[in-house]
């Protein structure tokens, strides 16, 4: 295994014990060497969370990993979450679900496809204990797109004016699953769906519990801003929005069949793109999702 670390590796912090680049100045970097199927060391293990928190998506090229292999693996970091979502027939995913263009019969559709994913969001923030880690493992990708793009929250804070920052310090936002369907044109979710997942609130300005980061907390899971005439919530967070996902502050993953990302959801935005044909070029991955902490 190679020995290397990245350009900002500072004389006070331990070399990675893998090869590690810098894909992007605003999140992003790919590593080599690292075969995810064998058994994770305490050292590795530490040394990837290291990676995680300085470059927020980390991209492991080359990988080759069963839903099995997948769910072990993912367990290094947390425990795993349940999708909300129902499939086609009603059951609930399973742990390591897919993520696809494909219909039951393997033939690329719009149908399947899950278009609220092409809006910015950060995953789960509907729910009271979001999600920290979200993991996809790239097995079939087309050969041009079907790309994925992060945005830097942590930016998008810093960035902002003194007055902004004064104006919304103590905003809290309702997210709901109810307001995330009704937001990308999506059918209404069930009322027992509404009952299991009744909306939350969190701050609009959240610290990241790891590096005492402020990052801006949105995306198209959010209902409102407390206490705002809707007119006024409506218009500040698309402000927000525009602001923290300009290109300066985001990075789009271009997947390599084998890629196994994992990033961090309490200081990024995602969405995917639909840059490809959809229906006609095959796209699959495997994903897990890590559970959080409550958002402060
Ligand atoms: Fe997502």
């Amino acid at each position: 295994m190679q020995l290397a670390s990245s350009p900002e590796t500072s004389a006070t912090s331990a070399p990675y014990p893998f090869d590690i680049r810098r894909i992007s100045d605003v999140a992003g970097a790919e590593i080599f060497g690292v075969d995810l199927k064998q058994p994770v060391s305490d050292t590795l293990k530490d040394a990837i969370m290291r990676a995680f928190l300085e470059f927020h998506v980390l991209v492991f090229r080359g990988q080759d990993l069963t839903k099995d292999e997948q769910h072990q693996f993912s367990l290094n970091f947390g425990t795993l979450e349940h999708h909300v979502g129902r499939l086609a027939d009603g059951t609930p995913f399973p742990i390591v679900h897919t993520v696809t263009n494909l219909d039951a019969d393997g033939n690329p559709t719009e149908k399947t496809v899950a278009k609220g994913n092409y809006h910015w969001h950060t995953d789960k923030s509907y729910h009271a204990i979001p999600s920290l880690m979200s993991m996809l493992h790239a097995k079939e990708i087309p050969p041009k797109g079907g790309d994925t793009q992060f945005a830097n929250t942590r930016m998008g804070y810093a960035s902002l004016s003194p007055a902004m920052k004064e104006r919304i310090a103590d905003m809290q936002v309702e997210h709901s699953w109810e307001a995330s369907r009704r937001n990308v044109g999506a059918p209404p979710p069930s009322e027992e769906q509404k009952r299991e997942r009744p909306p939350v609130t969190h701050p609009l300005v959240r610290t990241h519990p790891d590096t005492g980061d402020k990052t801006i907390y949105l995306g198209h899971h959010v209902s409102h801003i407390v206490g705002l005439p809707k007119d006024e919530s409506d218009a500040l967070l698309e402000e927000l929005t525009e602001h923290t996902t300009q290109p300066k502050f985001t990075y789009t993953h271009q997947w390599r069949q084998g890629d196994y990302t994992m990033w961090d959801n309490r200081c990024l935005l995602h969405r995917a793109r639909p840059n490809y044909e959809v229906g006609r070029d095959r796209r699959l991955l495997h994903r897990t999702v890590i559970i959080g902490t409550k958002p402060y």
